[in-house]
């Protein structure tokens, strides 16, 4: 059966340091949120995609997108996890079923069907879910407030945190709810299912799937994806 996605797009990219958010800035000639929801919706299993938008938004107009591609917008919140809060709730009366849904940053414009394929086939049958990730490749240290190193940690088991990140529709609405409640800072979904006590799983992905941060990442972005094509 099919799958959702919820694309939070309501950031504002201050650490990009640029004249608009991120995710519409060019990449190879089209904006990144352009990318991002091509990839998404040309998957064959995803159903179709609900992005949270930041209010009057004055570049989605612009856009001009396919008009048969299935995106249904709703407005974002000032945290990530209201967004995606927001998104869900819109969601809800897209469906009377429970599907799964993928969250994916607008800003991860470089992610492959092949991960999602791999998500899919084993979190599939998962009572949780999970999420896409991928290994630490440095040596990792703990510092003291003078940045003195006090401990070189064990890098096994330290995973970097990716989207897309995939649960049930009504526990992901349930979890951010209770962590809201709770005054929990959840920075991604599995955060929230954390908290619900719950350990969602991490499938390996492609370390290509960047998440646009700062200025220098576009064009290490624009370079992916014109590998990935070739
Ligand atoms: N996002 C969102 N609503 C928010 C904050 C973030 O929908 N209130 C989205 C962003 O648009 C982005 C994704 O969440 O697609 C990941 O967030 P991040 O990379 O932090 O983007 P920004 O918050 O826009 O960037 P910055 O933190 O540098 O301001
Ligand atoms: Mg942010």
């Amino acid at each position: 059966s099919k799958v959702w996605a919820i694309v939070p797009a309501a950031g504002i990219g201050s650490r990009m340091q640029a004249d608009r958010p991120k995710q519409y800035l060019l990449l190879n000639n089209r904006p990144v949120i352009f990318h991002t929801l091509s990839r998404l919706v040309s998957h064959p299993q995803i159903e179709g995609v609900v992005i949270a938008l930041s209010a009057n938004d004055p570049y989605w107009p612009s856009l001009n997108l396919p008009a048969d591609w299935p995106v249904h917008t709703t407005i974002g919140g000032d945290e990530r996890a209201d967004s995606v809060s927001n998104a869900l709730r819109l969601l809800q009366n897209l469906t009377d079923t429970n599907p799964w849904v993928l969250v994916h940053d607008a800003a991860r414009p470089c992610i492959r069907h092949s991960d999602i394929d791999a998500m899919l086939q084993q979190l599939g049958n998962d009572p949780v879910g999970g999420i896409l990730g991928v290994p630490l490749t440095e040596t990792v240290k703990r510092v003291d407030a003078n940045n003195h190193i006090e401990a070189t940690v064990d890098r096994s088991g330290l995973w970097r945190a990716a989207t897309p990140q995939m649960f049930r529709l009504m526990a992901l609405s349930e979890a951010l709810t209770q962590a809201r409640q709770a005054n929990i800072n959840v920075t991604d979904e599995a955060s929230a299912m954390e908290f619900m006590g719950l350990n969602p799983k991490i499938v390996a992905g492609h370390a290509d799937n960047i998440k646009i941060t700062l200025p220098q990442d576009l064009a290490l972005a624009a370079l992916f994806l014109q590998q990935q094509e070739n």
